[in-house]
C-alpha cells in the first residue's frame, strides 16, 4: 500500500546522503526528509541549505535535520549512508568493523523509531553491510535492500556509450554478484535500443568495459584523491527510494538476501529484484552460462569472506546496546 506520509530519513549527510536527499528533494519525490548525522551541525545547515533550494524549485519537500533518534518516526524508508572513511594504518577488515558497529547503532536506531521503514543501505563494504543490517534489524529480507546494482550498471551502460560514441539514453547494462572487484557485469543481457551489446562491439572491446566497470569506483578516487563517487551512488539511490515510494514495481539489480536463489543460501549478494511498497518483492533469477555462473560464485565467495570476518570477531554474538 502507497504510504501517506512519504518521508525519508538519511542517517549520513555526508556527500552520498546528503546528494540523495538533493535530488529527492528537488525533484518533490517526497513530502519529507530528515537528515541524521553525528555532526549535527553540518546536518543542519545542509538541511537549511537544500529547505532553501526547494523553497527556489516550488518543491513542496521539507527537509529538516534529526537531530535524536525519535525523529526518525513515521519514515517510510531509511537510506544509510552513515561510514568512516579508511584512515591510514586501517586495513580493510578494520573498516569493516568500525563500520559494521555504525550499521548497529543505526539500524538499533530505525529498529526503535521506524520499524515499518525499508532500510536501503550504502555504505561500504555494500554487500556485508546490509547483511549485517539485516541481521541486527530482523526484517524481513524484501525490507533491508542494498545499493550497488544500479550504480555499477550505470557505469556500465556509460562505459558502452563512451565506446560506441551513440546510443545515450538507449542502453541498459546488467551487473549482478558483490559490490566489489569480483562483480559480474553481464554484457549478454545488455543491449541498445534492444540491439544485443555482442552486435555492436568486439569481444575484446566488450571486455574492456566489463573490466572498467568493475574498477569504476577505484577511477573516480584516482581523480578525487580524498573522497569516492557520489552523484551516480546518490542518483542510483534515489531511484531506488522513488521505486518503493511510487510502487514502481520495476526490476532493478540490488543486494539481497539470497535464500536459496541462485543455489546460495544466507548471503547477500547483487540481483535483479522487483522494487515496489513492499521493498525488493520478489527476486528474479535470470538464467546464466557457465561463465556467469562461475564468476558469481567467485563474487559470493568475496561477499561471504567478509561476514566471515564479522562472524570470527563475534559482531552477530552481541546484543544490541
Ligand atoms: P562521507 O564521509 O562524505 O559521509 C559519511 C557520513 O557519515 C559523514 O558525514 C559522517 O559524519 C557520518 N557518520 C559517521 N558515523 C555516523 C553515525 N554513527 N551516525 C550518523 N552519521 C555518521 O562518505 P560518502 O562519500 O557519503 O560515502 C558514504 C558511504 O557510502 C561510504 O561507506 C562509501 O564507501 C559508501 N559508498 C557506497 C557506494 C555503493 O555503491 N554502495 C557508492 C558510494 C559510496
Ligand atoms: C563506488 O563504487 C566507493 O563503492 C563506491 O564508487
Amino acid at each position: 500500500m502507497l504510504s501517506k506520509s512519504r518521508k525519508v530519513g538519511i542517517i549520513g549527510a555526508g556527500n552520498v546522503g546528503s546528494t540523495v536527499a538533493f535530488i529527492l528533494a528537488m525533484k518533490g519525490s517526497c513530502h519529507e526528509i530528515v537528515l541524521r548525522d553525528n555532526k549535527i551541525d553540518i546536518a543542519k545547515g545542509k538541511a537549511l541549505d537544500m529547505s532553501q533550494a526547494a523553497a527556489a524549485a516550488r518543491s513542496h519537500t521539507i527537509v529538516s535535520v534529526a537531530d535524536t533518534p525519535e525523529k526518525l518516526k513515521g519514515c517510510d524508508v531509511v537510506v544509510i549512508t552513515a561510514g568512516s572513511p579508511r584512515k591510514p594504518g586501517m586495513s580493510r577488515d578494520d573498516l569493516l568493523l568500525i563500520n559494521g558497529e555504525i550499521t548497529r547503532e543505526v539500524v538499533n536506531d530505525i529498529k526503535t523509531y521506524a520499524p515499518d521503514a525499508i532500510i536501503i543501505t550504502v555504505s561500504n563494504p555494500l554487500d556485508v553491510i546490509t547483511y549485517a543490517a539485516l541481521k541486527v534489524s530482523g526484517f524481513d529480507r524484501s525490507k533491508v535492500i542494498g545499493m550497488a546494482g544500479i550504480l555499477d550498471s550505470s557505469r556500465m551502460a556509460s562505459f558502452i556509450h563512451e565506446k560506441l560514441g551513440y546510443g545515450a539514453g538507449q542502453i541498459r547494462a546488467s551487473v549482478i554478484g558483490g559490490h566489489g572487484d569480483d562483480m559480474v557485469p553481464l554484457p549478454s543481457y545488455s543491449t541498445v535500443a534492444g540491439v544485443p551489446l555482442t552486435d555492436l562491439l568486439t569481444e575484446k572491446e566488450i571486455d574492456e568495459i566489463v573490466d572498467r566497470t568493475r574498477h569504476g569506483g577505484a577511477e573516480i578516487v584516482s581523480y578525487l584523491k580524498t573522497g569516492s563517487a557520489y552523484y551516480a551512488p546518490a542518483k542510483s539511490t534515489a531511484i531506488m527510494v522513488e521505486s518503493i515510494l511510487n510502487d514502481t514495481k520495476q526490476i532493478y539489480s540490488c543486494a539481497t538476501m539470497l535464500q536459496g536463489e541462485y543455489g546460495y543460501e544466507n548471503v547477500v549478494c547483487g540481483v535483479p529484484v522487483m522494487m515496489g511498497a513492499g521493498g525488493a518483492e520478489k527476486i528474479i533469477e535470470v538464467t546464466l552460462n557457465q561463465c556467469e555462473k562461475k564468476m558469481f560464485k567467485k563474487s559470493v565467495q568475496s561477499v561471504q569472506d567478509l561476514i566471515d570476518v564479522l562472524d570470527k570477531n563475534k559482531f552477530f554474538g552481541k546484543k544490541k546496546k
